[in-house]
């Protein structure tokens, strides 16, 4: 257990499948005995960060929030698993910078608008082509991938659990 606390952040559209992935790393991490929280955007939204919507603004307050509690969560010893859209890349630089360049695990989950929109498993996707939800991610708001993840998953092409073995390999590699 000599590694400091990491915090993973977990990036992509809706329904790209970072709550899954988030969990799935979160149970593996707690089953070797490592005491892990996940921060799920959607969580946050209910609580945290109720009082904030979807523009760029408050999506940037959001994930200053966010990354403040993730940096306090690792200062009490607590890895951290983020699992946010996070759509601008600015904004995850800023989050870099509050829980610091060498904590901080940038995770792209690269799964395609198509299958995402597929999948839909809030039916969310339809309800903003029809309009009725304006500023949705990927339809008529930007989402910017990240240049230099420290991984990229695809989890239209790869199995929650082939994704959840890469994230154990960069988790042995950094220890
Ligand atoms: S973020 O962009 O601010 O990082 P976050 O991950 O917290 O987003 O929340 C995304 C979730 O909020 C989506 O999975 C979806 O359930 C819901 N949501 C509601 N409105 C929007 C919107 N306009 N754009 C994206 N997600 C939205």
């Amino acid at each position: 257990m000599a590694q400091p606390p990491s915090t993973w952040w977990l990036t992509g559209l809706s329904g790209a499948g970072k709550s899954t992935l988030a969990e799935a790393l979160s149970q593996a991490l707690v089953a070797r005995g490592v005491r892990c929280f996940v921060l799920d955007g959607d969580v946050v939204r209910a609580g945290l960060c109720r009082d904030l919507g979807f523009s760029a603004a408050d999506r940037q307050e959001h994930i200053r929030r966010v990354a403040e509690v993730a940096r306090l969560m690792n200062e009490a010893g607590l890895q951290v698993i983020c699992a946010l859209i996070s759509p601008a890349r600015a904004d995850r630089e800023m989050a870099r910078q509050i829980i610091g360049a060498e904590a901080f695990i940038e995770v792209y989950l690269a799964t395609p608008l198509q299958a995402c929109e597929a999948r839909d498993p809030k039916g969310l996707y339809k309800r903003a082509r029809a309009g009725s939800l304006p500023g949705f991610t990927g339809i008529d708001a930007p989402y910017e991938a990240p240049e230099a993840p420290a991984v990229g998953i695809d989890t239209s092409a790869e199995s929650v659990e082939t994704s959840l073995q890469q994230l154990l390999s960069l988790w042995a590699e950094r220890r």
